[in-house]
C-alpha cells in the first residue's frame, strides 16, 4: 500500500523522473461504476457532487405525459428561479430548448422515452435518438421501465437500446421505474424493478421510497439509486421522505412536485439540499425552509 504522497515519492526517486513511483490511481466514488467507461464517469461526476457523493436533481419533465400540470403551467416563471439551486435538471427536450438557458451549464438528465399520456394506458413508449442527447450535451438519458405492466417488454427493450447507445457514446442511462395503478410500491417490487434496470444497462436508477425495506432496495441494486418525490406532501413530510431515503442509502433525490408545488419552492429546494448533501436533520431542513420562506 502506498502511504506517502506521489510528490514525496517523486522527490525521493533517484533521478526525479518517477521511475519506481507507483502510478496514481483514481478509484471512482459512485457505487458499482468502477469499470464503466471514461465518458460515463465524467458525465456522472457532473450529476453527483464529488464531496457528498449525492445529487439533488430537479424533475420537471411531467408535461410529457401530464401536459401543463399544476406548477408547470409556465416553466419560465416557476422553474427558472429554481435551476441554479439544482445539481441536475431532469426535463424533456422541448422544455430544455424553450426555457433552460444554455449558459447555465447545468447537467441535464434528458427525458428520452415518450409515448402514451395519462389519458390512456401509460408506458407504451418509444425512445429518442441518441444523437439528440449528444446534440443537447445531455449528462444522461432517462428512460421509463414498467416492470410488471403490459408494456414491460417494450420498456425493457427501450432501456436496453438506450444503454447500448449510451455505451457507444459514453452517456449514462437513468432507468426510471414506473408505477401504475396495477403496480404496488413495496420493497419487493421496487427491488425487482430497480435490479432489472441495473442488470439491463442502467448506470443509475430512479425509483420510489418505501417505508419498509428501502434499505434492501438500495442494497440489492448494484448502481446508485435516486428517489422520486411523488405527489405533493406537506413540506415536513417531504423532507422526512428525503431524509429517510438518504439515511437508507439513496444517492440523492430527483424531485419535482414536492419542490415546484411548494408554497416556497426556492426555500424547499435549499432545505432538501441541506438534507441530501450535509446529512442534515429534518428539523434543520424545516428551519431552513421556514426562514427563507419568511424572509421572502
Ligand atoms: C414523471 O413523470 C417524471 O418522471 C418525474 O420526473 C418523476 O415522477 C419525479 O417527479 P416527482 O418528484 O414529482 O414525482
Amino acid at each position: 500500500m502506498v502511504t506517502e504522497s506521489n510528490e514525496a515519492n517523486l522527490a525521493s526517486s533517484s533521478d526525479g523522473t518517477g521511475i519506481g513511483v507507483p502510478v496514481k490511481r483514481h478509484p471512482y466514488y459512485l457505487k458499482g461504476l468502477d469499470h464503466f467507461d471514461w465518458g460515463i464517469k465524467d458525465r456522472m461526476s457532473r450529476i453527483f457532487d464529488r464531496t457528498s457523493g449525492k445529487t439533488v436533481m430537479l424533475a420537471f419533465d411531467h408535461g410529457y405525459l401530464m401536459g401543463p400540470t399544476s406548477g408547470l403551467e409556465r416553466l419560465d416563471l416557476t422553474i427558472e428561479p429554481l435551476m441554479e439551486h439544482a445539481d441536475c435538471l431532469m426535463c424533456t427536450r422541448g422544455a430544455l430548448r424553450s426555457v433552460v438557458p444554455p449558459h447555465l451549464n447545468k447537467p441535464i438528465s434528458l427525458r428520452s422515452s415518450a409515448g402514451t399520456t395519462i389519458l390512456t394506458d401509460l408506458n407504451n413508449e418509444c425512445i429518442l435518438d441518441a444523437e439528440e442527447a449528444i446534440r443537447l450535451n445531455a449528462s444522461c438519458m432517462a428512460v421509463m421501465v414498467a416492470v410488471g405492466s403490459k408494456f414491460e417488454a417494450l420498456t425493457v427493450e427501450n432501456l436496453v437500446r438506450t444503454a447500448d447507445r449510451g455505451s457507444k457514446y459514453g452517456i449514462p442511462t437513468l432507468g426510471v421505474t414506473a408505477v401504475g395503478k396495477e403496480l404496488v410500491r413495496d420493497s419487493r417490487y421496487l427491488s425487482m424493478a430497480s435490479r432489472v434496470c441495473a442488470e439491463n444497462g442502467a448506470t443509475f436508477v430512479k425509483t420510489y421510497y418505501c417505508e419498509t425495506g428501502f434499505e434492501s432496495v438500495v442494497n440489492t441494486c448494484p448502481v446508485p439509486i435516486v428517489i422520486a418525490g411523488g405527489k405533493k406532501l406537506p413540506e415536513k413530510e417531504a423532507l422526512e421522505l428525503a431524509y429517510n431515503a438518504i439515511n437508507d442509502g439513496a444517492a440523492g433525490v430527483d424531485m419535482g412536485r414536492n419542490i415546484f408545488q411548494s408554497d416556497a419552492p426556492v426555500a424547499m429546494i435549499k432545505a432538501v439540499r441541506h438534507i441530501v448533501h450535509n446529512n442534515g436533520s429534518v428539523k434543520d431542513g424545516l428551519d431552513i425552509y421556514n426562514t427563507i420562506k419568511n424572509e421572502a
